[in-house]
């Protein structure tokens, strides 16, 4: 059996999504030989949850990506960190797993992040402009490294998504319209309420998974048909800050736990691709009832619905929140009492274990991951010029390719 060596940014909700998968690989071996956290204390604990030895923490990022003896660095840190800690890696020769999503507008990176204010409110423009710019220096990197870049949308890797595709390349039929969201009550992290470390709102962190699977579905639909991928053309979009008027409400009548500072927690945008199909993307922090993501799918001779999460294959009833205390039912649902979608194995029906494997197989037999750089660039492009519609209430051109004219 071969072992990558991995190194890991990060010791939080998605380090840990991570680490439990690097278990459930078949063929190939994941030896963590680093780690780096902002708080010492987390990357121990981490280590101590694992079975790590502690040695293997690093001061921070930097050093671990420059010394570590890794073959990938596995990027788990908040949004603002992952295009300039891949390039580093792609600098230093080594791989990368990267996150959801890209990247996206931080604020004025001559200012101390923690002294940044407000970057929410800065022009959407000015912020697409420079998220392209980002995009191509990124780009620019790995085309010209050896290493290559895997980019951790989960949904392309997701069963019910790559069942889809299989029922799909049956039917042959055209797709003509996804619908598709991710919504919940609100983030873990405490990073998700300001704009300075995500990039945004309800629409990148959560609109990143569904507006990801329906470029990648539809690039892909192009390959299968005659070859030519078909890429995203415009988007119209809204965002919404509920959590305005929540806070005016009884507190008995706000089980909403997201706390937005300068973000949007709900938007909905209408993504038109180059064939003239489209997309209904939703992306909420304002949804009760555990996490739910969905993707249904209306081809011209079929019709395919996908519940990744919120679905009915294990429905449990417990009278009060006592029966099931000691077990886990759904990610981010406020109560066990009454009906649950329990979910049998959350990591499996998101797609975590598929994804890791792809990225370890790709990585020793040096091919491209199926959800690539590619696929992180036109969702970071088409989430920004959503943001670019919100403000201006105008349909936005996706930019083809990595400037505004
Ligand atoms: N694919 C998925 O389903 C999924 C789920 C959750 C999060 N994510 C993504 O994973 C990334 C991390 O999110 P999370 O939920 O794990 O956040 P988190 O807040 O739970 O953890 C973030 C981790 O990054 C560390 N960190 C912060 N600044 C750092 C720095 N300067 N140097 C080193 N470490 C630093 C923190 O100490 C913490 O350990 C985000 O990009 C998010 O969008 C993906």
């Amino acid at each position: 059996m071969k072992t990558v060596k991995v190194a890991i940014v990060g010791a939080g909700f998605a380090a840990n999504l991570h680490l439990k998968t690097f278990k459930r690989l078949h063929g190939v071996a994941v030896e963590v030989i680093g780690i780096t956290s902002k708080y010492e204390e987390s990357a121990k604990q981490f280590c101590f949850t694992y079975g790590l030895d502690p040695a293997i923490i690093h001061e921070n990022a930097e050093t671990l990506i420059r010394k570590a003896d890794a073959d990938v660095i596995d990027l788990v840190v908040p949004t603002w960190l992952h295009v300039p800690l891949a390039i580093l890696a792609a600098e230093n020769g080594k791989h990368v797993i990267c996150e959801k999503p890209l990247t996206g507008y931080f604020g004025d990176p001559g200012v101390p992040i923690e002294q940044r204010e407000n970057v929410g409110l800065i022009d959407k423009k000015i912020m697409l402009k420079k998220v392209l710019v980002d995009c191509k220096k990124i780009h620019d990197v790995f085309k010209r490294s050896s290493t290559r870049f895997c980019y951790a949308e989960n949904w392309v890797y997701a069963p019910p998504i790559t069942k889809a595709k299989r029922l799909l390349q049956s039917s042959r039929g055209k797709i003509l319209e996804i619908r598709g969201g991710e919504s919940h009550s609100g983030s873990h992290s405490k990073y998700a309420s300001e704009w300075k470390y995500t990039g945004g709102g309800s629409l990148v962190r959560m609109g990143a998974h569904p507006y990801g699977a329906a470029i990648h579905l539809k690039i892909w639909e192009g390959m299968m048909r005659n070859g030519t991928p078909i890429y995203p053309r415009s988007i119209t979009a809204i965002t919404a800050k509920y959590r305005e008027f929540l806070d005016e409400l009884p507190s008995e009548q706000d089980y909403i736990r997201s706390r937005p500072k300068d973000v949007e927690d709900w938007s909905c945008g209408i993504l038109t691709f180059e064939d003239n199909t489209n997309s209904v993307i939703f992306g909420s922090d304002v949804t009760l009832g555990g996490i739910e993501n969905w993707m249904n799918i209306h081809a011209s001779n079929v019709r395919i619905e996908c519940k990744i999460s919120n679905n009915n294959s294990v429905m449990a009833y417990a009278p009060t929140e006592a029966q099931f205390k000691n077990e886990y039912t759904i990610e981010k649902i406020e109560t066990k009492a009454g009906w649950s979608h329990a979910q049998p194995d959350e990591e499996w029906m998101t797609g975590y274990p598929f994804e890791m494997q792809d990225f370890m197989e790709c990585l020793l037999n040096d091919r491209e991951p199926q959800s690539n750089l590619e696929l992180a660039i036109w969702t970071t492009k088409a989430m920004y010029s959503a943001y670019l519609s919100a403000e201006t209430g105008q349909r936005i051109e996706i930019p083809k390719g990595f400037s505004l004219d």
